[in-house]
């Protein structure tokens, strides 16, 4: 057997890490022969509710699993990490739009951006969970001196779950059906969910689903608008369907992309692509090879109004850049 992989979880008492942990810990992303180490971050006054979480990961008995450490240490939780899931932050209420959560979330990515390189494998992936999380994930990144800084990435992959959930509905299909749907840009209400590529079984999804009004219309705004649908009906946000969407980001990270299919992740901008100004952490239709890289697709066509839409929100993102600059090393 090799090495059991390291994967450091922040606010991992919280309503995401709680549904986060379990299949982590089952072999969901790594797979059923691949131990793990758990190494979960939290607040010190959060310790007690974690300790409880701990136990009922013992108590669940997974065999995967060779080590569980609790610690409210960020240089501890992210030591030797193969992969830093950055999760913990507080999460926004009804009425607020996630950037206003920058100013007290960001500082939070500062110190765990430089524990992560000073303690986390040189080569660890970093996904960031936590809202605004692409600003958070260009402040994490901004200490990276010593870690790999592509490898910072931030979450997109609920977006397309639920895009591509929207799509098979409408077009009577299976998600599993749905294929090259990409997310660009932020993950704010800005996002473009582009359906202009993407495919339902052997159509196109706008031969596949025969509405365009719908697709221009309802289909991108239910999607940009899904996680304060979610809050307004909960009273808190999406937890269970985050944590599902932070594992597939992690597992499709971690294995080659299938032949048909795109993965989007927010990454780092190297500005060679889709004229993305480089360093703004964008979400882009990605796909993995055998070596667990990423890479961006190219390519892609994007007609003027996509274009358009793709361009409100990487300026939305230059603008948050602009914002935390205070907090860019
Ligand atoms: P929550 O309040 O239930 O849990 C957050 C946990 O983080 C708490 O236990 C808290 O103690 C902990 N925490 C706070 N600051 C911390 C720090 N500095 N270090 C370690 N732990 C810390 O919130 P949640 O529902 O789990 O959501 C977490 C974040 O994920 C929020 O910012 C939310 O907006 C975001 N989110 C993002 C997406 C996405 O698609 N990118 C989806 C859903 C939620
Ligand atoms: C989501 O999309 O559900 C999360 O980003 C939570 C939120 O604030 O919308």
């Amino acid at each position: 057997m090799s090495e059991p992989i390291r994967v450091a979880i922040t606010g991992a008492a919280g309503n995401i890490g709680y549904s986060l942990l379990f299949p982590l810990a089952s072999g969901e992303v790594f797979g059923k022969d691949r131990r793990i180490i758990l190494q979960l971050l939290e607040l010190p006054m959060a310790l007690d509710s974690l300790n409880g979480v701990r136990m009922e990961l013992e108590d669940a008995a997974f065999p995967l699993v060779s080590e569980i450490i609790t610690t409210s240490d960020a240089d501890v939780a992210f030591g030797d990490a193969d992969v830093a899931m950055l999760v913990g932050s507080k999460p926004r209420g009804k009425g607020m739009e996630r950037a206003d959560l920058i100013k007290t979330n960001g500082p939070i990515f500062v110190g765990q951006g430089k524990a992560i390189d000073a303690n986390a494998r040189e080569s660890v992936k970093v996904v960031v969970v936590g809202n605004p999380c692409n600003t958070n994930c260009l402040i994490a990144r901004g200490q990276a001196k010593r870690t790999n800084p592509r490898n910072y990435t931030a979450m997109t992959r609920l977006d397309q779950n639920r895009a591509a959930a929207q799509l098979a509905a409408k077009a009577g299909a299976a998600v599993r059906d749905v294929s090259r749907l990409a997310i660009w840009g932020n993950h704010s209400p800005t996002m473009y969910p582009d359906f202009t590529n993407a495919r339902i079984g052997d159509l196109s999804a706008q031969q596949a689903v025969g509405d365009d009004a719908w697709l221009n219309g309802e289909f991108i705004s239910t999607v940009q608008q899904r996680g304060k649908a979610i809050i307004h009906a909960r009273g808190k946000s999406s937890a269970a369907s985050a944590a599902w969407a932070a594992i597939h980001h992690v597992r499709d990270w971690f294995r080659p992309t299938p032949s048909d299919q795109w993965v989007s992740m927010a990454i780092p901008s190297d500005g060679t692509h889709y004229g993305i100004p480089e360093g703004i952490i964008c979400s882009v239709p990605c796909r993995v090879d055998a070596d667990g890289e990423y890479h961006v697709v190219g390519g892609v066509e994007l007609d003027d109004t996509a274009r358009g839409r793709v361009q409100r929100s990487i300026d939305e993102l230059v603008g948050e850049r602009e914002a935390v600059k205070d907090l860019l090393a």
